[in-house]
């Protein structure tokens, strides 16, 4: 099943991501939280930009809607490269990649996008290329077969996953730079806020952009979706400027609640809760029970849950905290209603 969620950390949909204005910053003076990566990044950049060299191959990891593709872009600005975008699902034959890195310039930036996706066969052709930038691929069959080798130019790849747990050590090795990047402060989500609203010519109270930044899960895509929705709460019912009463009405009528769950979020808990006891029970048998695909709940539900200590995870399963009972209003061995559905 799949269901909408405007706290998904999944990537915008074209019309959001083009249709409106863009909201990334373009660029590192501009991006706002993850410090001390953007200090290793800027120094790296200058680095390179001193020797004239391209930029060693980046890895970005992290939780979905942090910012990874917005520091690749980022990176091929400062570094004034072109950048070419693609993905791990849609590279799905080798000469798929060879068209692409035959075609990169001295110090252009290719993007790779859920990199733990790439097909095998593909990310073996991709081994030369980033080691020795060229590709190696056989003419004819049998007998007669000959590998040919045909150079690159120097390019540089930025790979982004949502999970480095996936990706094969080979791959991870040819990254000369690797930068984890973890979930915002609330205060830095207001500050992406008001940022936005300001892009978006809306007066907003800095407490309001608090209440945004507080329900935003750690993530600047879900803040900038979540500002778009109360500016259309404020347009239809307020008068002006956004204050910490719409937000916080707007953000209810959303159902996401004071600490950024929405109705799934809490599904998910209360399943742990009222059908396996609190825990733990495997992540599969909660998918099962909830009708819910599993990558969704492993990249779009479980991080932020076990982020903020609501969720914990055992080797014998997932376990619902005393914190989560709290945030629900449930008490510990309380018989659900079943008056009401369980979750
Ligand atoms: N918009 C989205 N992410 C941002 C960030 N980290 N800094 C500034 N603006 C943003």
């Amino acid at each position: 099943m799949k269901r909408e969620r405007i706290i998904s950390g999944e990537s915008a949909s074209p019309a959001e991501e083009n249709g409106f204005l863009s909201l990334r910053p373009s660029h590192l003076d501009d991006y706002i939280g993850q410090r001390e990566l953007c200090d290793k990044l800027r120094l790296s950049i200058e680095a390179a930009r001193r020797r004239a060299e391209p930029h060693e191959h980046v890895l970005f990891y992290g939780p979905p809607g942090l910012g990874k593709t917005t520091l690749a872009q980022i990176l091929a600005k400062e570094m004034e490269a072109n950048i070419i975008s693609s993905s791990g699902p849609t590279l799905t034959r080798s000469g798929d990649l060879m068209g692409i890195l035959t075609n990169l310039g001295r110090g252009d930036l290719l993007f790779i996008d859920e990199i733990h996706r790439l097909n095998p066969v593909v990310e073996e052709f991709l081994y030369p290329a980033l080691e020795d930038f060229k590709v190696e691929f056989l003419i004819d069959k049998g007998a007669f077969s000959r590998a040919i080798n045909m150079p690159l130019k120097q390019f540089t790849l930025v790979g982004a996953t949502t999970r480095a747990g996936l990706l094969s050590a080979p791959l991870r090795d040819r990254f000369g730079i690797l930068h984890h990047i973890d979930f915002y402060s609330d205060e830095e989500l207001a500050e992406v806020v008001t940022r936005s609203a300001g892009l978006l010519d809306l007066e907003i109270e800095p407490e309001a952009a608090l209440v945004i930044g507080r329900r935003s899960r750690g993530t600047p895509r879900v803040a900038n979706r979540l500002l778009r929705r109360v500016r259309d709460y404020t347009e239809v019912k307020g008068d002006g400027a956004i204050s910490r009463m719409i937000a916080e009405k707007a953000l209810d009528v959303e159902g996401i609640d004071s600490v950024g769950l929405d109705k799934l979020d809490r599904d998910y808990l209360k399943v742990i809760i009222n059908y396996y006891n609190g825990g733990p029970v495997g992540q599969e048998a909660i998918a099962t029970t909830l009708n819910e695909e599993n990558d969704t709940l492993v990249d779009l539900v479980e991080p932020y849950l076990l982020k903020i200590g609501f969720l914990q995870r055992t080797r014998q399963g997932r376990i619902a905290t005393e914190k989560s009972y709290r945030h629900l209003g449930i008490k510990k061995g309380e018989q659900p209603n079943q008056q009401e559905s369980l979750f």
